[in-house]
């Protein structure tokens, strides 16, 4: 299948070309570097064995978009381009709006104008907003509670309503709990521009010394420690839940919203330990106030995506730490 990747030269996007490349799937990258670099294009390439076509371009940019989904005779869109920070989004949303729901307008008119109908979507485990309950199934009912949430939520209904005119479509909403760690070459990774926003890359960067220590945002939270709890999935299996979707989609119409999750909860220090134990690093840390908006748990209900996609997340938390640390290392001694 030939497959565009919008945010392909990101976190997620870079470790999904990865997986789809090595099925065999024929993938271009599309992205406007805002929050990547193109290093990652020559990475790629020695995982690969081969150079990934990538076009820089934006998704607003629908003109380009057409000609590109044209030229490569792309069969299907994954669509991951879009902006994320969740503090970010409310100093700046109409940033959040135009990149991430009028992105995708554009990116659905070039889709529409070449008659291209599968396409999968980045969503968030952000569209549930505070759990009634949990584990967080997909029927959990969604309340965004910042403007990045909001326009995830926004697109899952847009995406809704294209399904609703036109039954050929083939559409996913995969909603990502907490993507951490990296490709196992360390070749591949997280690696945020400024002070990461997430726990993960936060760690990693006080682990190397980059960064004092580490505020844990509340130890006062209703959790076995006091710390918020969260469901961690390896960026692999995310990105192996991609090829799996895509294979659904090449089964089934319609409009699909599935967690991508493991349905397991660590807590903030469940996470430091970890990190400490696969690095061999200390991780000094204060406990602090809670940072707003934060919830004390959040975590999946992963059965959907077993039974549509046959997927489990199987690589643990260990493999995320050391994962996440040989990135780093690699990009320290670079
Ligand atoms: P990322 O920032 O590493 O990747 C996104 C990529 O999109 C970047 O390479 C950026 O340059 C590109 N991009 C942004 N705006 C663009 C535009 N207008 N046109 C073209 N390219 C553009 O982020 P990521 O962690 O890989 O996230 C990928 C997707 O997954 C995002 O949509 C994000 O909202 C969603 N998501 C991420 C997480 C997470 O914790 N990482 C969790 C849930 C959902
Ligand atoms: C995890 C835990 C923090 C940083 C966010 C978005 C969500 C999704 C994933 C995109 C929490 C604690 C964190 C730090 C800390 N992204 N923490 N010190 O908040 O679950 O989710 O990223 O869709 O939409 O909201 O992830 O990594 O920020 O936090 O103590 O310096 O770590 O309080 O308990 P979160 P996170």
């Amino acid at each position: 299948m030939n497959v565009l990747l919008t945010g392909g030269a990101g976190y997620i996007g870079s470790h999904t070309a990865v997986v789809l490349s090595q099925l065999g799937h024929q993938v271009i990258l599309y992205d406007n570097l805002s929050n990547s670099s193109c290093i990652v294009l020559e990475k790629l390439a020695q995982i690969a064995g081969r150079k990934i076509p990538f076009v820089k371009g934006d998704v607003r940019d629908t003109g380009l978009l057409s000609n590109v989904l044209a030229s490569y005779e792309i069969n299907a869109v994954v669509h991951f381009a879009g902006l994320k920070a969740v503090g970010e989004s409310a100093q700046k949303p109409i940033d959040y709006y135009t990149n991430n729901v009028q992105g995708t307008i554009s990116l659905l008119q070039a889709m529409q104008l070449r008659g291209i109908k599968t396409i999968v979507f980045s969503s968030s485990a952000t569209v549930y907003g505070e759990p009634r309950y949990l584990p967080l199934d997909e029927n959990h009912p969604t309340n965004a509670t910042n403007p990045y949430g909001r326009t995830k939520l926004h697109v899952e209904e847009m995406l809704r309503d294209v399904v609703t005119s036109d039954s050929q479509w083939r559409i996913a909403c995969l909603r990502y709990f907490n993507p951490v760690g990296a490709h196992e070459s360390g070749l591949i990774g997280e690696s945020p521009c400024g002070a990461p926003n997430n726990l993960m890359p936060y760690i990693v960067q006080v682990a190397a010394g980059q960064r004092a220590k580490l505020e844990v945002f509340g130890g006062d939270y209703p959790t076995p420690d006091g710390t918020g709890v969260r469901d961690y999935i390896h960026v692999m299996d995310l990105a192996e839940g991609h090829a799996a979707t895509l294979n659904l989609l090449s089964q089934t119409t319609g409009w699909h919203a599935i967690n991508l999750g493991t349905g397991k909860g660590y807590s903030v220090l469940d996470m430091i330990q970890a990190f400490e134990k696969a690095s061999g690093r200390q991780v000094p840390y204060e406990v602090v106030a809670r940072r707003a908006g934060d919830v004390a748990e959040c975590f999946a209900y992963p059965n959907k995506a077993r039974e549509l996609l046959n997927m489990t997340a199987r690589r643990t938390l260990n493999e995320m730490c050391a994962s996440a640390w040989r990135f780093q290392q690699s990009i320290q001694f670079e």
